[in-house]
């Protein structure tokens, strides 16, 4: 028997990232022991087509490439994973997010010398979760984004069909509601949703327009309601930045929240924010429970991604014993 999932959902960001280094299977098993609702997947691809779980296009912020390979990177001295082969890719050792400067990114997190980590493909992932979703009775959910779709595209690879693949054949066209697909470009979610009749709800993701992400769509416009109108034609959610919806504190110290999460749920769209980050708190906010208590009883989202996933759910269960959520 497993359990059904109750709304808000826990997204687990790139697994427990705020205890072990993202995106490793470790994190992917702490995350599932600590009830996760769904377990976050951003992929890229190999040289050789295989979607792996990377968050960025490069690899030198979360593994030893630079060590390994110093004579593969681009002009631009970034070491980019689609010019290495799954094999390559396998040789490498993760860790803990480093920044430009070499310092990790978090530095009260895993230690980054430490451990012995690896890259795993979308299918070993997907393995593990399924093997724990057996094994302790549970029906964690994955929450795959198909990154820079357009890069990929220019390399010769459609991202899109090559995780639908994968998905198909674990076996996930059979049970579509333990999948939400996700992408910054509008335009691979059209394709999704119109070309390739995926099963899968989609969410569509919004970035600040300053970031450069990896697509034409006008971010400002998603927000307004004319764009969430034309979201709604193609995608099953919005996942926004939290400082999309929370502003910061007026001058009597009330929280300015903008009309993104009444406008997108009075269209029949989700609101799955990221990103929260017991240790990285928006400004304005004393405590990741203040942050919760806003997003989740103010508010009222749909879910949220959490480097946190065990007080998340510790939240959640918390509200649900002994307060109604609105
Ligand atoms: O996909 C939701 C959230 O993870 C987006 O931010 O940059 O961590 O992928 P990022
Ligand atoms: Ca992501």
């Amino acid at each position: 028997m497993t359990a059904a999932v109750l709304s808000p959902i826990v997204i687990a960001h790139r697994g427990a990232s705020g205890y072990l280094p993202e995106h490793t299977l470790p994190a992917k098993a702490m995350a599932h022991a600590m009830g996760a609702d769904f377990i976050e997947q951003d992929v890229v691809l190999t040289k050789d087509g295989i979607p792996i779980v990377l968050h960025d296009i490069y690899l030198e912020s979360t593994t030893d490439v630079a060590q390994r390979f110093p004579t593969r990177a681009r002009a631009d001295g970034r070491f980019y994973a689609i010019d290495f082969s799954l094999a390559e890719v396998r040789s490498l050792r993760a860790h803990e997010r480093l920044g430009s400067d070499g310092k990790a990114v978090y530095p009260n997190r895993f230690p980054a010398d430490s451990g012995d980590f690896r890259v795993p493909t979308l299918a070993e992932e997907i393995d593990l979760i399924s093997g724990l979703n057996r094994s302790r009775k549970r029906s964690t959910g994955l929450y795959v984004e198909f990154k820079a779709p357009l890069l990929h595209r220019s390399e010769g690879h459609d991202i899109a069909v090559a995780v639908l693949q994968v998905l198909h054949a674990k076996g996930y066209d059979q049970r579509p509601e333990q999948v939400f697909l996700q992408c910054f470009d509008d335009v691979t979610l059209r394709y999704l949703r119109h070309d390739l009749n995926t099963v899968f709800p989609l969410i569509q993701l919004i970035a600040d327009p300053s970031w450069g992400e990896d697509s034409a769509v006008d971010y400002t416009f998603l927000q307004t309601a004319a764009g969430l109108d034309e979201v709604a034609r193609y995608a099953d959610g919005i996942g926004p930045w939290l400082q999309q919806i929370y502003l910061g504190r007026d001058a009597q110290g009330q929280a300015e929240l903008t009309e993104l999460v009444s406008l997108a749920q009075a269209r029949g769209l989700q609101v799955h924010p990221y990103t929260f980050r017991a240790d990285d708190l928006p400004a304005g906010i004393d405590s990741f429970t203040s942050l919760l208590a806003l997003f989740f009883d103010e508010i009222g989202v749909d879910g949220v991604f959490t480097d946190f996933p065990d007080l998340t759910h510790d939240y959640l269960q918390d509200l649900r014993r002994h307060r109604v959520l609105p």
